[in-house]
């Protein structure tokens, strides 16, 4: 039968889902998930947000609360709102109308609609999009899949943990004029690293004096500084102060970790135009719509419900922002105590950047055998290039997790002697 098709080679587990998959089947009682980024209480517990509950009880005792179908563009309460999250309530660009907006199926959706969009609209410049070296793994395939190319931005300096500034930026400026690139808005995902804002401004001017076109990718707003404004400091500069005039911006918008609706799929793709252009506005809308009727006829309802009734609500949208509090908060507090445990213990090498770093995820240095051994020997997992899920961590497991790092650590030290 396998004759009839050619090419259909069976493909490892992915990275990150294989990684949950063996994390579950491992009988140990003590084992420690750092693996996918999701959210765990100080019990190591999935954590509903009260913003949610109490946004979830109101939407379902609301007389008008159905399972119809959504219009294709998705909820519109949900994705204005969410436009407003990510820009401000004040922003020219709303005001002016120049956002279109596209409720998808949260952030790696998003990201395949712009995709799709450049592709088969893209004009002014190659279809080549730059990622962040590294970048979350799932970037990569999402674009090769849609036939762009793909090309690295060094970001990641290894030797200072800390951004090669000098790099990204001699990249973009070499990169043929009206490149794509595509920016991690905050908690950079695998490497929790963040330029500053100064570092920011730079890398912005110079996307912009190439004509270059930014993918936001906004997947953590609220969770490196639990300020929804801080972390939306990029995409303000760039499209509020009118830092990017010469291009769109696309900004591919998930709520599954800051609203905690990581199943639900919530999410929105967001195309800012630099000036006015109704006719061209409503011309983008068309194409996501059709593309959005063509692969999943119309977006889910209840997830974008949950989140619009949050966004426009006085009281849920402040317990929302207690919420994100919370949850940046005990992953800050976590950061310091594995550091303090590591620097306690001796462990050899140098830990600040644990909390340096920002967001959900620290990008540890451990090596791929040190993480192997994390997982056989001690029941730890995380990615095999040393990035932890600083969310898996609480005062329960914490102690565990630096002595098996500072066991992993020494014995590679000692089989290197
Ligand atoms: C992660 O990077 O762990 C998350 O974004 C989960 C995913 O979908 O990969």
């Amino acid at each position: 039968m396998s004759k009839l098709f050619t090419n259909v080679k069976e493909l490892p587990p992915d990275p990150l889902f294989g990684l949950k998959a063996r994390y579950n089947k491992d009988s140990r009682s003590d084992k420690v998930d750092l693996g996918i980024g999701a959210y765990r209480d100080n019990n190591g517990k999935p954590w509903i947000l009260p913003a949610v509950r109490q946004a979830e009880q109101k939407l379902i005792n609301s007389p008008e609360y159905n399972h119809e179908y959504l219009s294709i563009s998705g909820f519109e309460p949900f994705y204005t709102g969410a436009a407003k999250v990510l820009l401000g309530d004040k922003s020219p660009a709303i005001e002016e109308g120049r956002v279109v907006s596209q409720q998808s199926l949260s952030g790696t959706g998003a990201l395949h609609l712009a995709g799709l969009f450049l592709k088969k609209f893209y004009s002014a410049g190659p279809h080549t999009i730059y990622l962040s070296q590294p970048t979350w793994a799932n970037h990569k395939q999402v674009f090769e899949t849609l036939g762009l190319t793909v090309k690295t931005y060094p970001y990641w300096d290894n030797a200072t943990k800390s951004l090669d500034l000098k790099g990204f930026l001699n990249t973009i400026n070499q990169a043929e004029l009206g490149s794509i690139f595509l920016l991690h808005a905050c908690a950079h995902n695998p490497t929790g690293l963040d330029p500053n804002y100064e570092q920011w401004n730079q890398i912005l001017a110079a996307l912009e004096a190439k004509k270059h076109l930014i993918i936001f990718d906004s997947a953590y707003q609220g969770f490196a500084s639990g300020d929804l404004e801080k972390d939306a400091y990029p995409i303000r500069k760039a499209i509020n102060d009118s830092v990017v005039k010469s291009t769109p911006i696309i900004i591919c918008q998930s709520f599954a970790k800051n609203v905690g609706m990581y199943g639900e799929r919530v999410g929105a793709i967001h195309v800012v135009l630099p000036t006015k252009d109704d006719a061209f506005g409503r011309a983008i809308k068309s194409q996501l719509n059709l593309i959005i009727r063509c692969e999943i006829s119309n977006p889910p309802a209840y997830g974008s419900k949950i989140v619009s009734t949050i966004l426009n609500d006085k009281e849920l949208y402040s317990q929302w922002r207690k919420d994100l509090v919370t949850m940046s908060s005990r992953i800050i507090k976590m950061r310091n105590a594995l550091r303090a445990k590591l620097e306690k213990l001796g462990t050899p090498g140098t830990w600040n950047h644990i909390t340096d770093q920002t967001g959900m995820f620290s990008f540890t240095g451990l090596t791929p055998e040190q993480v192997e051994r994390l997982e056989k020997k001690h029941g730890v997992y995380l990615v095999s290039s040393g990035r932890a899920s600083v969310a898996g961590l609480n005062d329960g497991n914490v102690d565990k997790v630096a002595n098996a790092i500072d066991e992993v650590v020494r014995n590679s030290k000692s089989s290197k002697l």
